[in-house]
């Protein structure tokens, strides 16, 4: 069954206008949402452009050469970015993630890296400090991002197989080239180095063993995605989800695993460890196994909007404040007020459907507020 084709709405401009409550509440400090759920990650989006088009994340017929990307006046500065996050790590954030579009297109994204790497956590450490990318100018890049401060990455793989890899970025991009990014940034030292798969069925589920094996007894940590009905563009079919479950089942036939404990509360992937001790696999099962009931991620879009869940509809203008003569302070009680009312749980809601093959709401798309 096929949902019901949905035109791509273009809610980037849809954004609540975001007000300084009169009485500030909690202007620094940890903050908990309405269920509980701590601010602890803050994923940025520094470009809502890319050079690949994943079927599943900028389909070309949406995406094409006349699609209207954000001008370059919407995007947050760098200085604006720096400012947002050192409020946001007063609140608690201890993890930021680089995210795009692919944000290695950004221009000079390794001053940003740097600007960032400077900030320390409430307690005085580093930042978690990550980026996610589709790996095709990682080899040109990653020298310097390490040198500006840059952690970690996660560099996201398709498949292994030439044909299947080109066939799912729809550029034609040969695979040799995000495996020769992947050796470099391991050898610069950018690791723990982790390896995204979105698994669509009948498009790249082949590939599910020879990335297994291929990374089996490697540094790299391979995670599965299941295949997300995120913004409305990709036409999303509950029948294209592969279930989490059965990637393992696949891989156990040949290279037995067992499950791990999680590393931290909240952690989107499910590990397990290969009973020969040769590596770890994740599982992210945002369809099948929903993780709202510990999500502490906010999320900045390229133009500055901060949304409270990945499938929000809407996101709150903090980019008005800042380009107002609204202080500091007046940012981050806005912050606090938006995470201390915050409810979302989409995914959780998304599992309790009995159909879940009709999209819940218009939202807004992957390549604009990240992965
Ligand atoms: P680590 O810090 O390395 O553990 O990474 P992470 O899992 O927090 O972030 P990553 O960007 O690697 O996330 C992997 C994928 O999980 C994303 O591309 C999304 O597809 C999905 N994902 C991440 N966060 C969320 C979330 O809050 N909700 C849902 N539904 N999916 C998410
Ligand atoms: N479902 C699951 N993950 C997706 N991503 C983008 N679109 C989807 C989707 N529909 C994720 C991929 C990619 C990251 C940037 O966003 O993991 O690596
Ligand atoms: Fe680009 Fe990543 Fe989206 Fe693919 S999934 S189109 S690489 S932003
Ligand atoms: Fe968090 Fe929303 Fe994802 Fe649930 S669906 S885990 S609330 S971002």
């Amino acid at each position: 069954m096929t949902n019901q084709f949905i035109p791509l709405v273009d809610l980037r401009h849809a954004g609540n206008m975001l007000r300084v409550p009169a009485q500030p509440i909690a202007p620094s400090g940890s903050l908990a949402d309405a269920r509980g759920r701590m601010l602890r990650d803050l994923r940025i989006s520094v470009t809502d452009r890319c050079n690949f088009r994943c079927t599943y994340c900028m389909p070309k017929e949406m995406f094409g050469k006349d699609h209207a990307f954000l001008p370059h006046g919407d995007l947050l500065s760098f200085e604006e970015i720096t400012r947002l996050a050192s409020i946001f790590i007063a609140h608690g954030v201890e993890k930021i993630r680089i995210t795009g579009g692919e944000p290695l297109l950004r221009k000079n994204i390794e001053k940003l890296i740097a600007m960032l790497s400077a900030l320390k956590t409430i307690d005085g450490r580093d930042l978690d400090l990550t980026l996610t990318t589709n790996g095709s100018l990682l080899a040109k890049k990653a020298r310097s991002l390490k040198d500006a401060g840059l952690k970690r990455v996660t560099v996201s793989l398709d498949g292994l197989d030439d044909t299947v890899f080109r066939r799912m970025n729809d550029v034609d991009f040969p695979v040799a080239e995000v495996l020769h990014g992947i050796d470099v940034a391991h050898q610069v030292g950018l690791g723990p180095i982790k390896i995204n798969m979105v698994v669509k069925g009948g498009a790249n589920d082949s590939e599910i063993l020879p990335m297994a094996r291929h990374f089996h007894d490697t540094p790299f940590i391979l995670r599965f995605i299941e295949y997300m009905d995120v913004g409305s563009s990709n036409d999303w079919r509950v029948d294209e989800v592969i279930p989490s479950a059965e990637v393992i089942r696949r891989i156990h036939a040949y290279m037995p695993l067992t499950k791990l404990q999680p590393n931290y509360a909240g952690e989107t992937a499910n590990r397990y460890r290969y009973l020969d001790g040769k590596g770890e696999i994740g599982l992210i099962s945002s369809v099948t196994h929903a993780f709202c009931g510990d999500c502490t991620r906010a999320r900045l879009s390229t133009d500055g909007k901060l949304y409270t869940c990945l499938f929000a509809g809407d996101g709150h203008d903090v980019r008005a404040l800042l380009r107002s003569d609204h202080s500091n302070a007046d940012i981050s009680a806005a912050i606090a007020h938006v995470w201390q009312k915050r409810s979302d749980r989409y995914s959780e809601l998304r599992s309790e459907q009995t159909t879940a093959t009709q999209s819940l709401q218009t939202k807004i798309e992957m390549s604009y507020i990240g992965g």
